[in-house]
């Protein structure tokens, strides 16, 4: 097969793990006869120094002409004083909103062999973790009007969040389809108990659950939640949520597994063309040291070999051999333990790369 994907490698560590994880497609490719042509694009800060715009239209039309994205990280403290519409993280949001991905999945999965890393207690980590979270990506208070007025000589700011049951409805039937091909169990997470946003939410939710019989759905308030993931993670099997609730449980989950550089994320909306990247972000202080974790960007390109590409075997062989390499006990800063020897960026992608060169294709 062949397929057009248009590559952003952003700022910060963003391209040391976007090379890494596109010398795995390449090696995916080699090894299935399939074809990927790259696009490179720039978003980000990067943009914004080149182009003055962190996504410039001829950029997102590139994105737009791909069969799928993949992203490395965007923003960095080089870029806070600018105007706020030309944020680096402003690209990130009209990229998802331009390519209409409204539902972001993010899973939080226990590698067994990363089990010591959790910060929990083991009696809570033996129980298992493995849920995932969807989360409403293009709607809600990121995309409401931003306004920072003078008023009674200070200054007001606001921000508006509001959803249309249409755009709940598209990600809560997410949600319960998620659930319906795993344990299902969907759990709805709102602040119903102070937001009009989340009485909608609430009410949608249990509408659509009469369509499916077969998941069962709780509801949780979003404080509660956050205390349940540290508490009892096991009781989860698919969260569905708005966007800034969901970005900052999103966070917490990863962060229960080990390491926020392991966790993928797709982002998809009604066609096949999805937006994957890692669920960090740039980690400036990191940069050009050899010292980030590319686990989470190949597992975004294996994720867009399984859900945009219907490549599933290639996609379980890259999870496989990271796995492997993990059993191996080669590990990136972020997941070592105290005294660990640790392994860089580059040589973590060539570790992952040489146990794919050992699949056998049948
Ligand atoms: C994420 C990030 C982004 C978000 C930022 C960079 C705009 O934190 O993908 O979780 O808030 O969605
Ligand atoms: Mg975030």
């Amino acid at each position: 097969m062949e397929k057009k994907i248009a590559v952003i490698p952003g700022d910060g560590i963003g391209p040391e793990i976007i090379s890494e994880a596109v010398a795995v497609l390449d090696a995916v490719a080699a090894i299935y006869g399939h074809k990927f042509v790259y696009e490179e694009v720039d978003m980000g800060g990067v943009a914004y120094d080149k182009w003055g715009d962190p996504l410039p239209r001829e950029m997102l039309d590139k994105c737009l002409n791909s069969d799928s994205v993949l992203l490395g990280a965007v923003g960095g403290p080089k870029w806070d004083t600018i105007p706020s519409d030309k944020r680096p993280e402003k690209g990130l949001l009209r990229l998802r909103s331009g390519m209409g991905v409204y539902s972001n999945n993010r899973p939080a999965r226990i590698w067994p062999q990363l089990a010591a890393s959790s910060p929990l207690k083991p009696e809570i980590v033996d129980k298992g973790i493995d849920f995932i979270i969807v989360r409403e990506l293009i709607g809600g208070i990121y995309f409401g009007a931003h306004r920072t007025m003078e008023e009674n000589g200070e200054k007001r700011a606001e921000d508006i969040m509001s959803y249309t049951e249409s755009e709940i409805r598209r990600i809560g039937r997410i949600g319960f389809e998620t659930a319906r091909k795993r344990r299902k169990k969907l759990c709805s997470v709102e602040k119903s108990n102070v937001l009009d946003c989340s009485r909608l939410w609430k009410a949608v939710m249990h509408d659509l659950a009469k369509e499916y019989p077969d998941v069962e759905l709780t509801d949780m308030l979003v404080d509660n939640c956050a205390m349940q993931i540290v508490k009892n993670p096991s009781q989860f099997d698919v969260i569905v949520i708005e966007n800034m609730f969901g970005d900052i449980l999103s966070d917490e989950a990863s962060m229960i597994t080990g390491s926020i550089g392991m966790i993928p994320s797709s982002s998809l909306g009604d066609g096949t063309r999805g937006l994957y990247e890692p669920i960090h972000g740039s980690a400036p202080r990191m940069t050009g040291q050899n010292r980030a974790n590319p686990i989470g960007t190949i597992l975004a390109a294996a994720m867009m070999l399984r859900f945009s590409f219907d490549m599933s075997e290639e996609a379980d062989c890259i999870e496989r051999a990271i796995s492997a390499v993990l059993d191996e006990g080669y590990r990136t800063a972020d997941i070592a333990g105290a005294g660990e020897e640790t392994t860089g960026c580059r040589e973590m992608g060539a570790l992952i790369r040489s146990h794919l060169a050992k699949t056998e294709v049948h």
